[in-house]
């Protein structure tokens, strides 16, 4: 399948105008890829439109062998992660591909990484050669660490937790045990007034907005963030069960834990592999990309959480222009963390909203930090809704 990763992108959106993207934000994916794989549900005959992001997701897409995934991102930056995860998928073996990404720890030294980065290289874009040449440090270090989101993650594991929790605790809050013992071990060990106190501090818009995200995408962030993420924290450390978690448990560490996000699960690799020649990707803004491509119709649509940093003016075009790029039945998964975004009530005959289904899952959602998952169908020709 054809690539393509123009040097820069042409962009001119909202958030591309406010927001700093020469550097790396999210160098993993941040939203539950087994939920996005269970909503999207990509058979042989579907086409799938993807936020690239860090990559993991748009690799997660692939394992079932959709028809063809497309994966777009304003960044030019998240592009060159998201190809760095494919030509260590495509050159080397699972182990070197994860000593690679950092999502191991390097054999014998850091150094390693850079010699499984020489082989991955040619397979490269200009552009993406660029990047990771000029950051050979974060090569070195473990790419997966590397953006700034997961910076500031790895603040709160290194240098907040502690001051919470001694290490002792720390460990036995990832140690398996049934529903009721969890919510017992969180009421009287973990949910101190520290955790309380740091917990509020550090997620606070004012310290995520200057140290984990660009301030301007707060934006349309309407209340404040810390309240809500501690109740949803406090579901992810008790009905959820910490030991199965991915997210939460890089958060606690600051490194992969036993979980793995999909993509990065040894059984996993072989069939991503497989189905890599039906990737594509694209510099481009989604609704650069669907307005240059009006032709293009897919089955399902993985949206991050782009929509909370467009205005709703801006967000309702561009739920057009994927209506207009949809195949009847078609779903589109997006997330909310703190500016609400699902389709208004005028496309209500177009666009049908998966409620039920989007709060069932929601509860079960181990990337835990926001505030709703949505999930809505274009409708077939003819059919009506009540
Ligand atoms: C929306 S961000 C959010 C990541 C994660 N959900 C979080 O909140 O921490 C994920 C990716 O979307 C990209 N992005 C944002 N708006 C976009 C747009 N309109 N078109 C394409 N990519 C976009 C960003 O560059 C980033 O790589």
């Amino acid at each position: 399948m054809h690539e393509t990763t123009p040097e820069s992108s042409s962009m001119n959106t909202e958030i591309s105008r406010r927001a700093d993207f020469s550097q790396l934000r999210y160098a993993q994916c941040w939203e539950d890829a087994d939920l996005l794989l269970r909503v999207l549900a990509p058979m042989r005959y579907h086409r799938i439109f993807s936020i690239a992001s860090a990559g993991d997701n748009t690799l997660a897409l692939l394992a079932h062998g959709p028809e063809r995934v497309v994966a777009v991102d304003l960044s030019a930056v998240q592009i060159a992660a998201l190809e760095l995860r494919v030509a260590a998928y495509r050159r080397l073996d699972y182990p070197a591909a994860m000593q690679l990404l950092g999502v191991q720890p390097a054999d014998q030294s850091n150094e390693q990484r850079l010699d499984l980065y020489a082989l991955c290289r040619p397979l490269l874009s200009a552009s993406s050669q660029t990047y990771w040449d000029d950051h050979a440090a974060d090569i070195r270090a473990g790419v997966v660490a590397q953006g700034r989101f997961e910076r500031y993650l790895r603040l709160f594991s290194r240098r907040i937790l502690p001051l919470i929790h001694p290490a002792r605790v720390r460990n036995a809050l990832l140690q398996r045990r049934n529903l009721v013992a969890r919510c017992k071990f969180y009421t009287t060990v973990w949910d101190t007034w520290r955790w309380r106190l740091l917990f509020r501090v550090f997620f606070s818009r004012l310290v995520m907005g200057r140290l984990g995200r660009d301030p301007a995408f707060f934006r349309y962030a309407e209340g404040d963030i810390a309240t809500g993420l501690f109740e949803r924290t406090r579901n992810a450390l008790t009905r959820l069960d910490p030991t199965h978690n991915p997210y939460l448990q890089w958060i606690l560490l600051g490194r992969h834990g036993s979980a793995l996000p999909f993509a990065l699960r040894p059984q996993n690799f072989q069939a991503i592999r497989r189905h890599l020649n039906r990737l594509e990707w694209h510099t481009l803004a989604a609704e650069q990309y669907l307005a240059e491509t009006k032709s293009e119709k897919f089955d399902g649509f993985n949206l991050s959480n782009i929509f909370e940093y467009m205005s709703l003016s801006a967000y309702h075009e561009l739920l057009e222009q994927l209506i207009g790029a949809a195949r009847p039945n078609a779903r589109m998964v997006y997330w909310n963390l703190l500016a609400p975004r699902r389709r208004p009530a005028e496309f209500a005959n177009r666009v049908i909203s998966l409620d039920n289904l989007a709060a069932t899952l929601h509860r079960q959602d181990h990337a835990f930090f926001y505030s709703a998952l949505v999930i809505e169908q274009v409708a077939a020709p003819g059919q009506t809704f009540t």
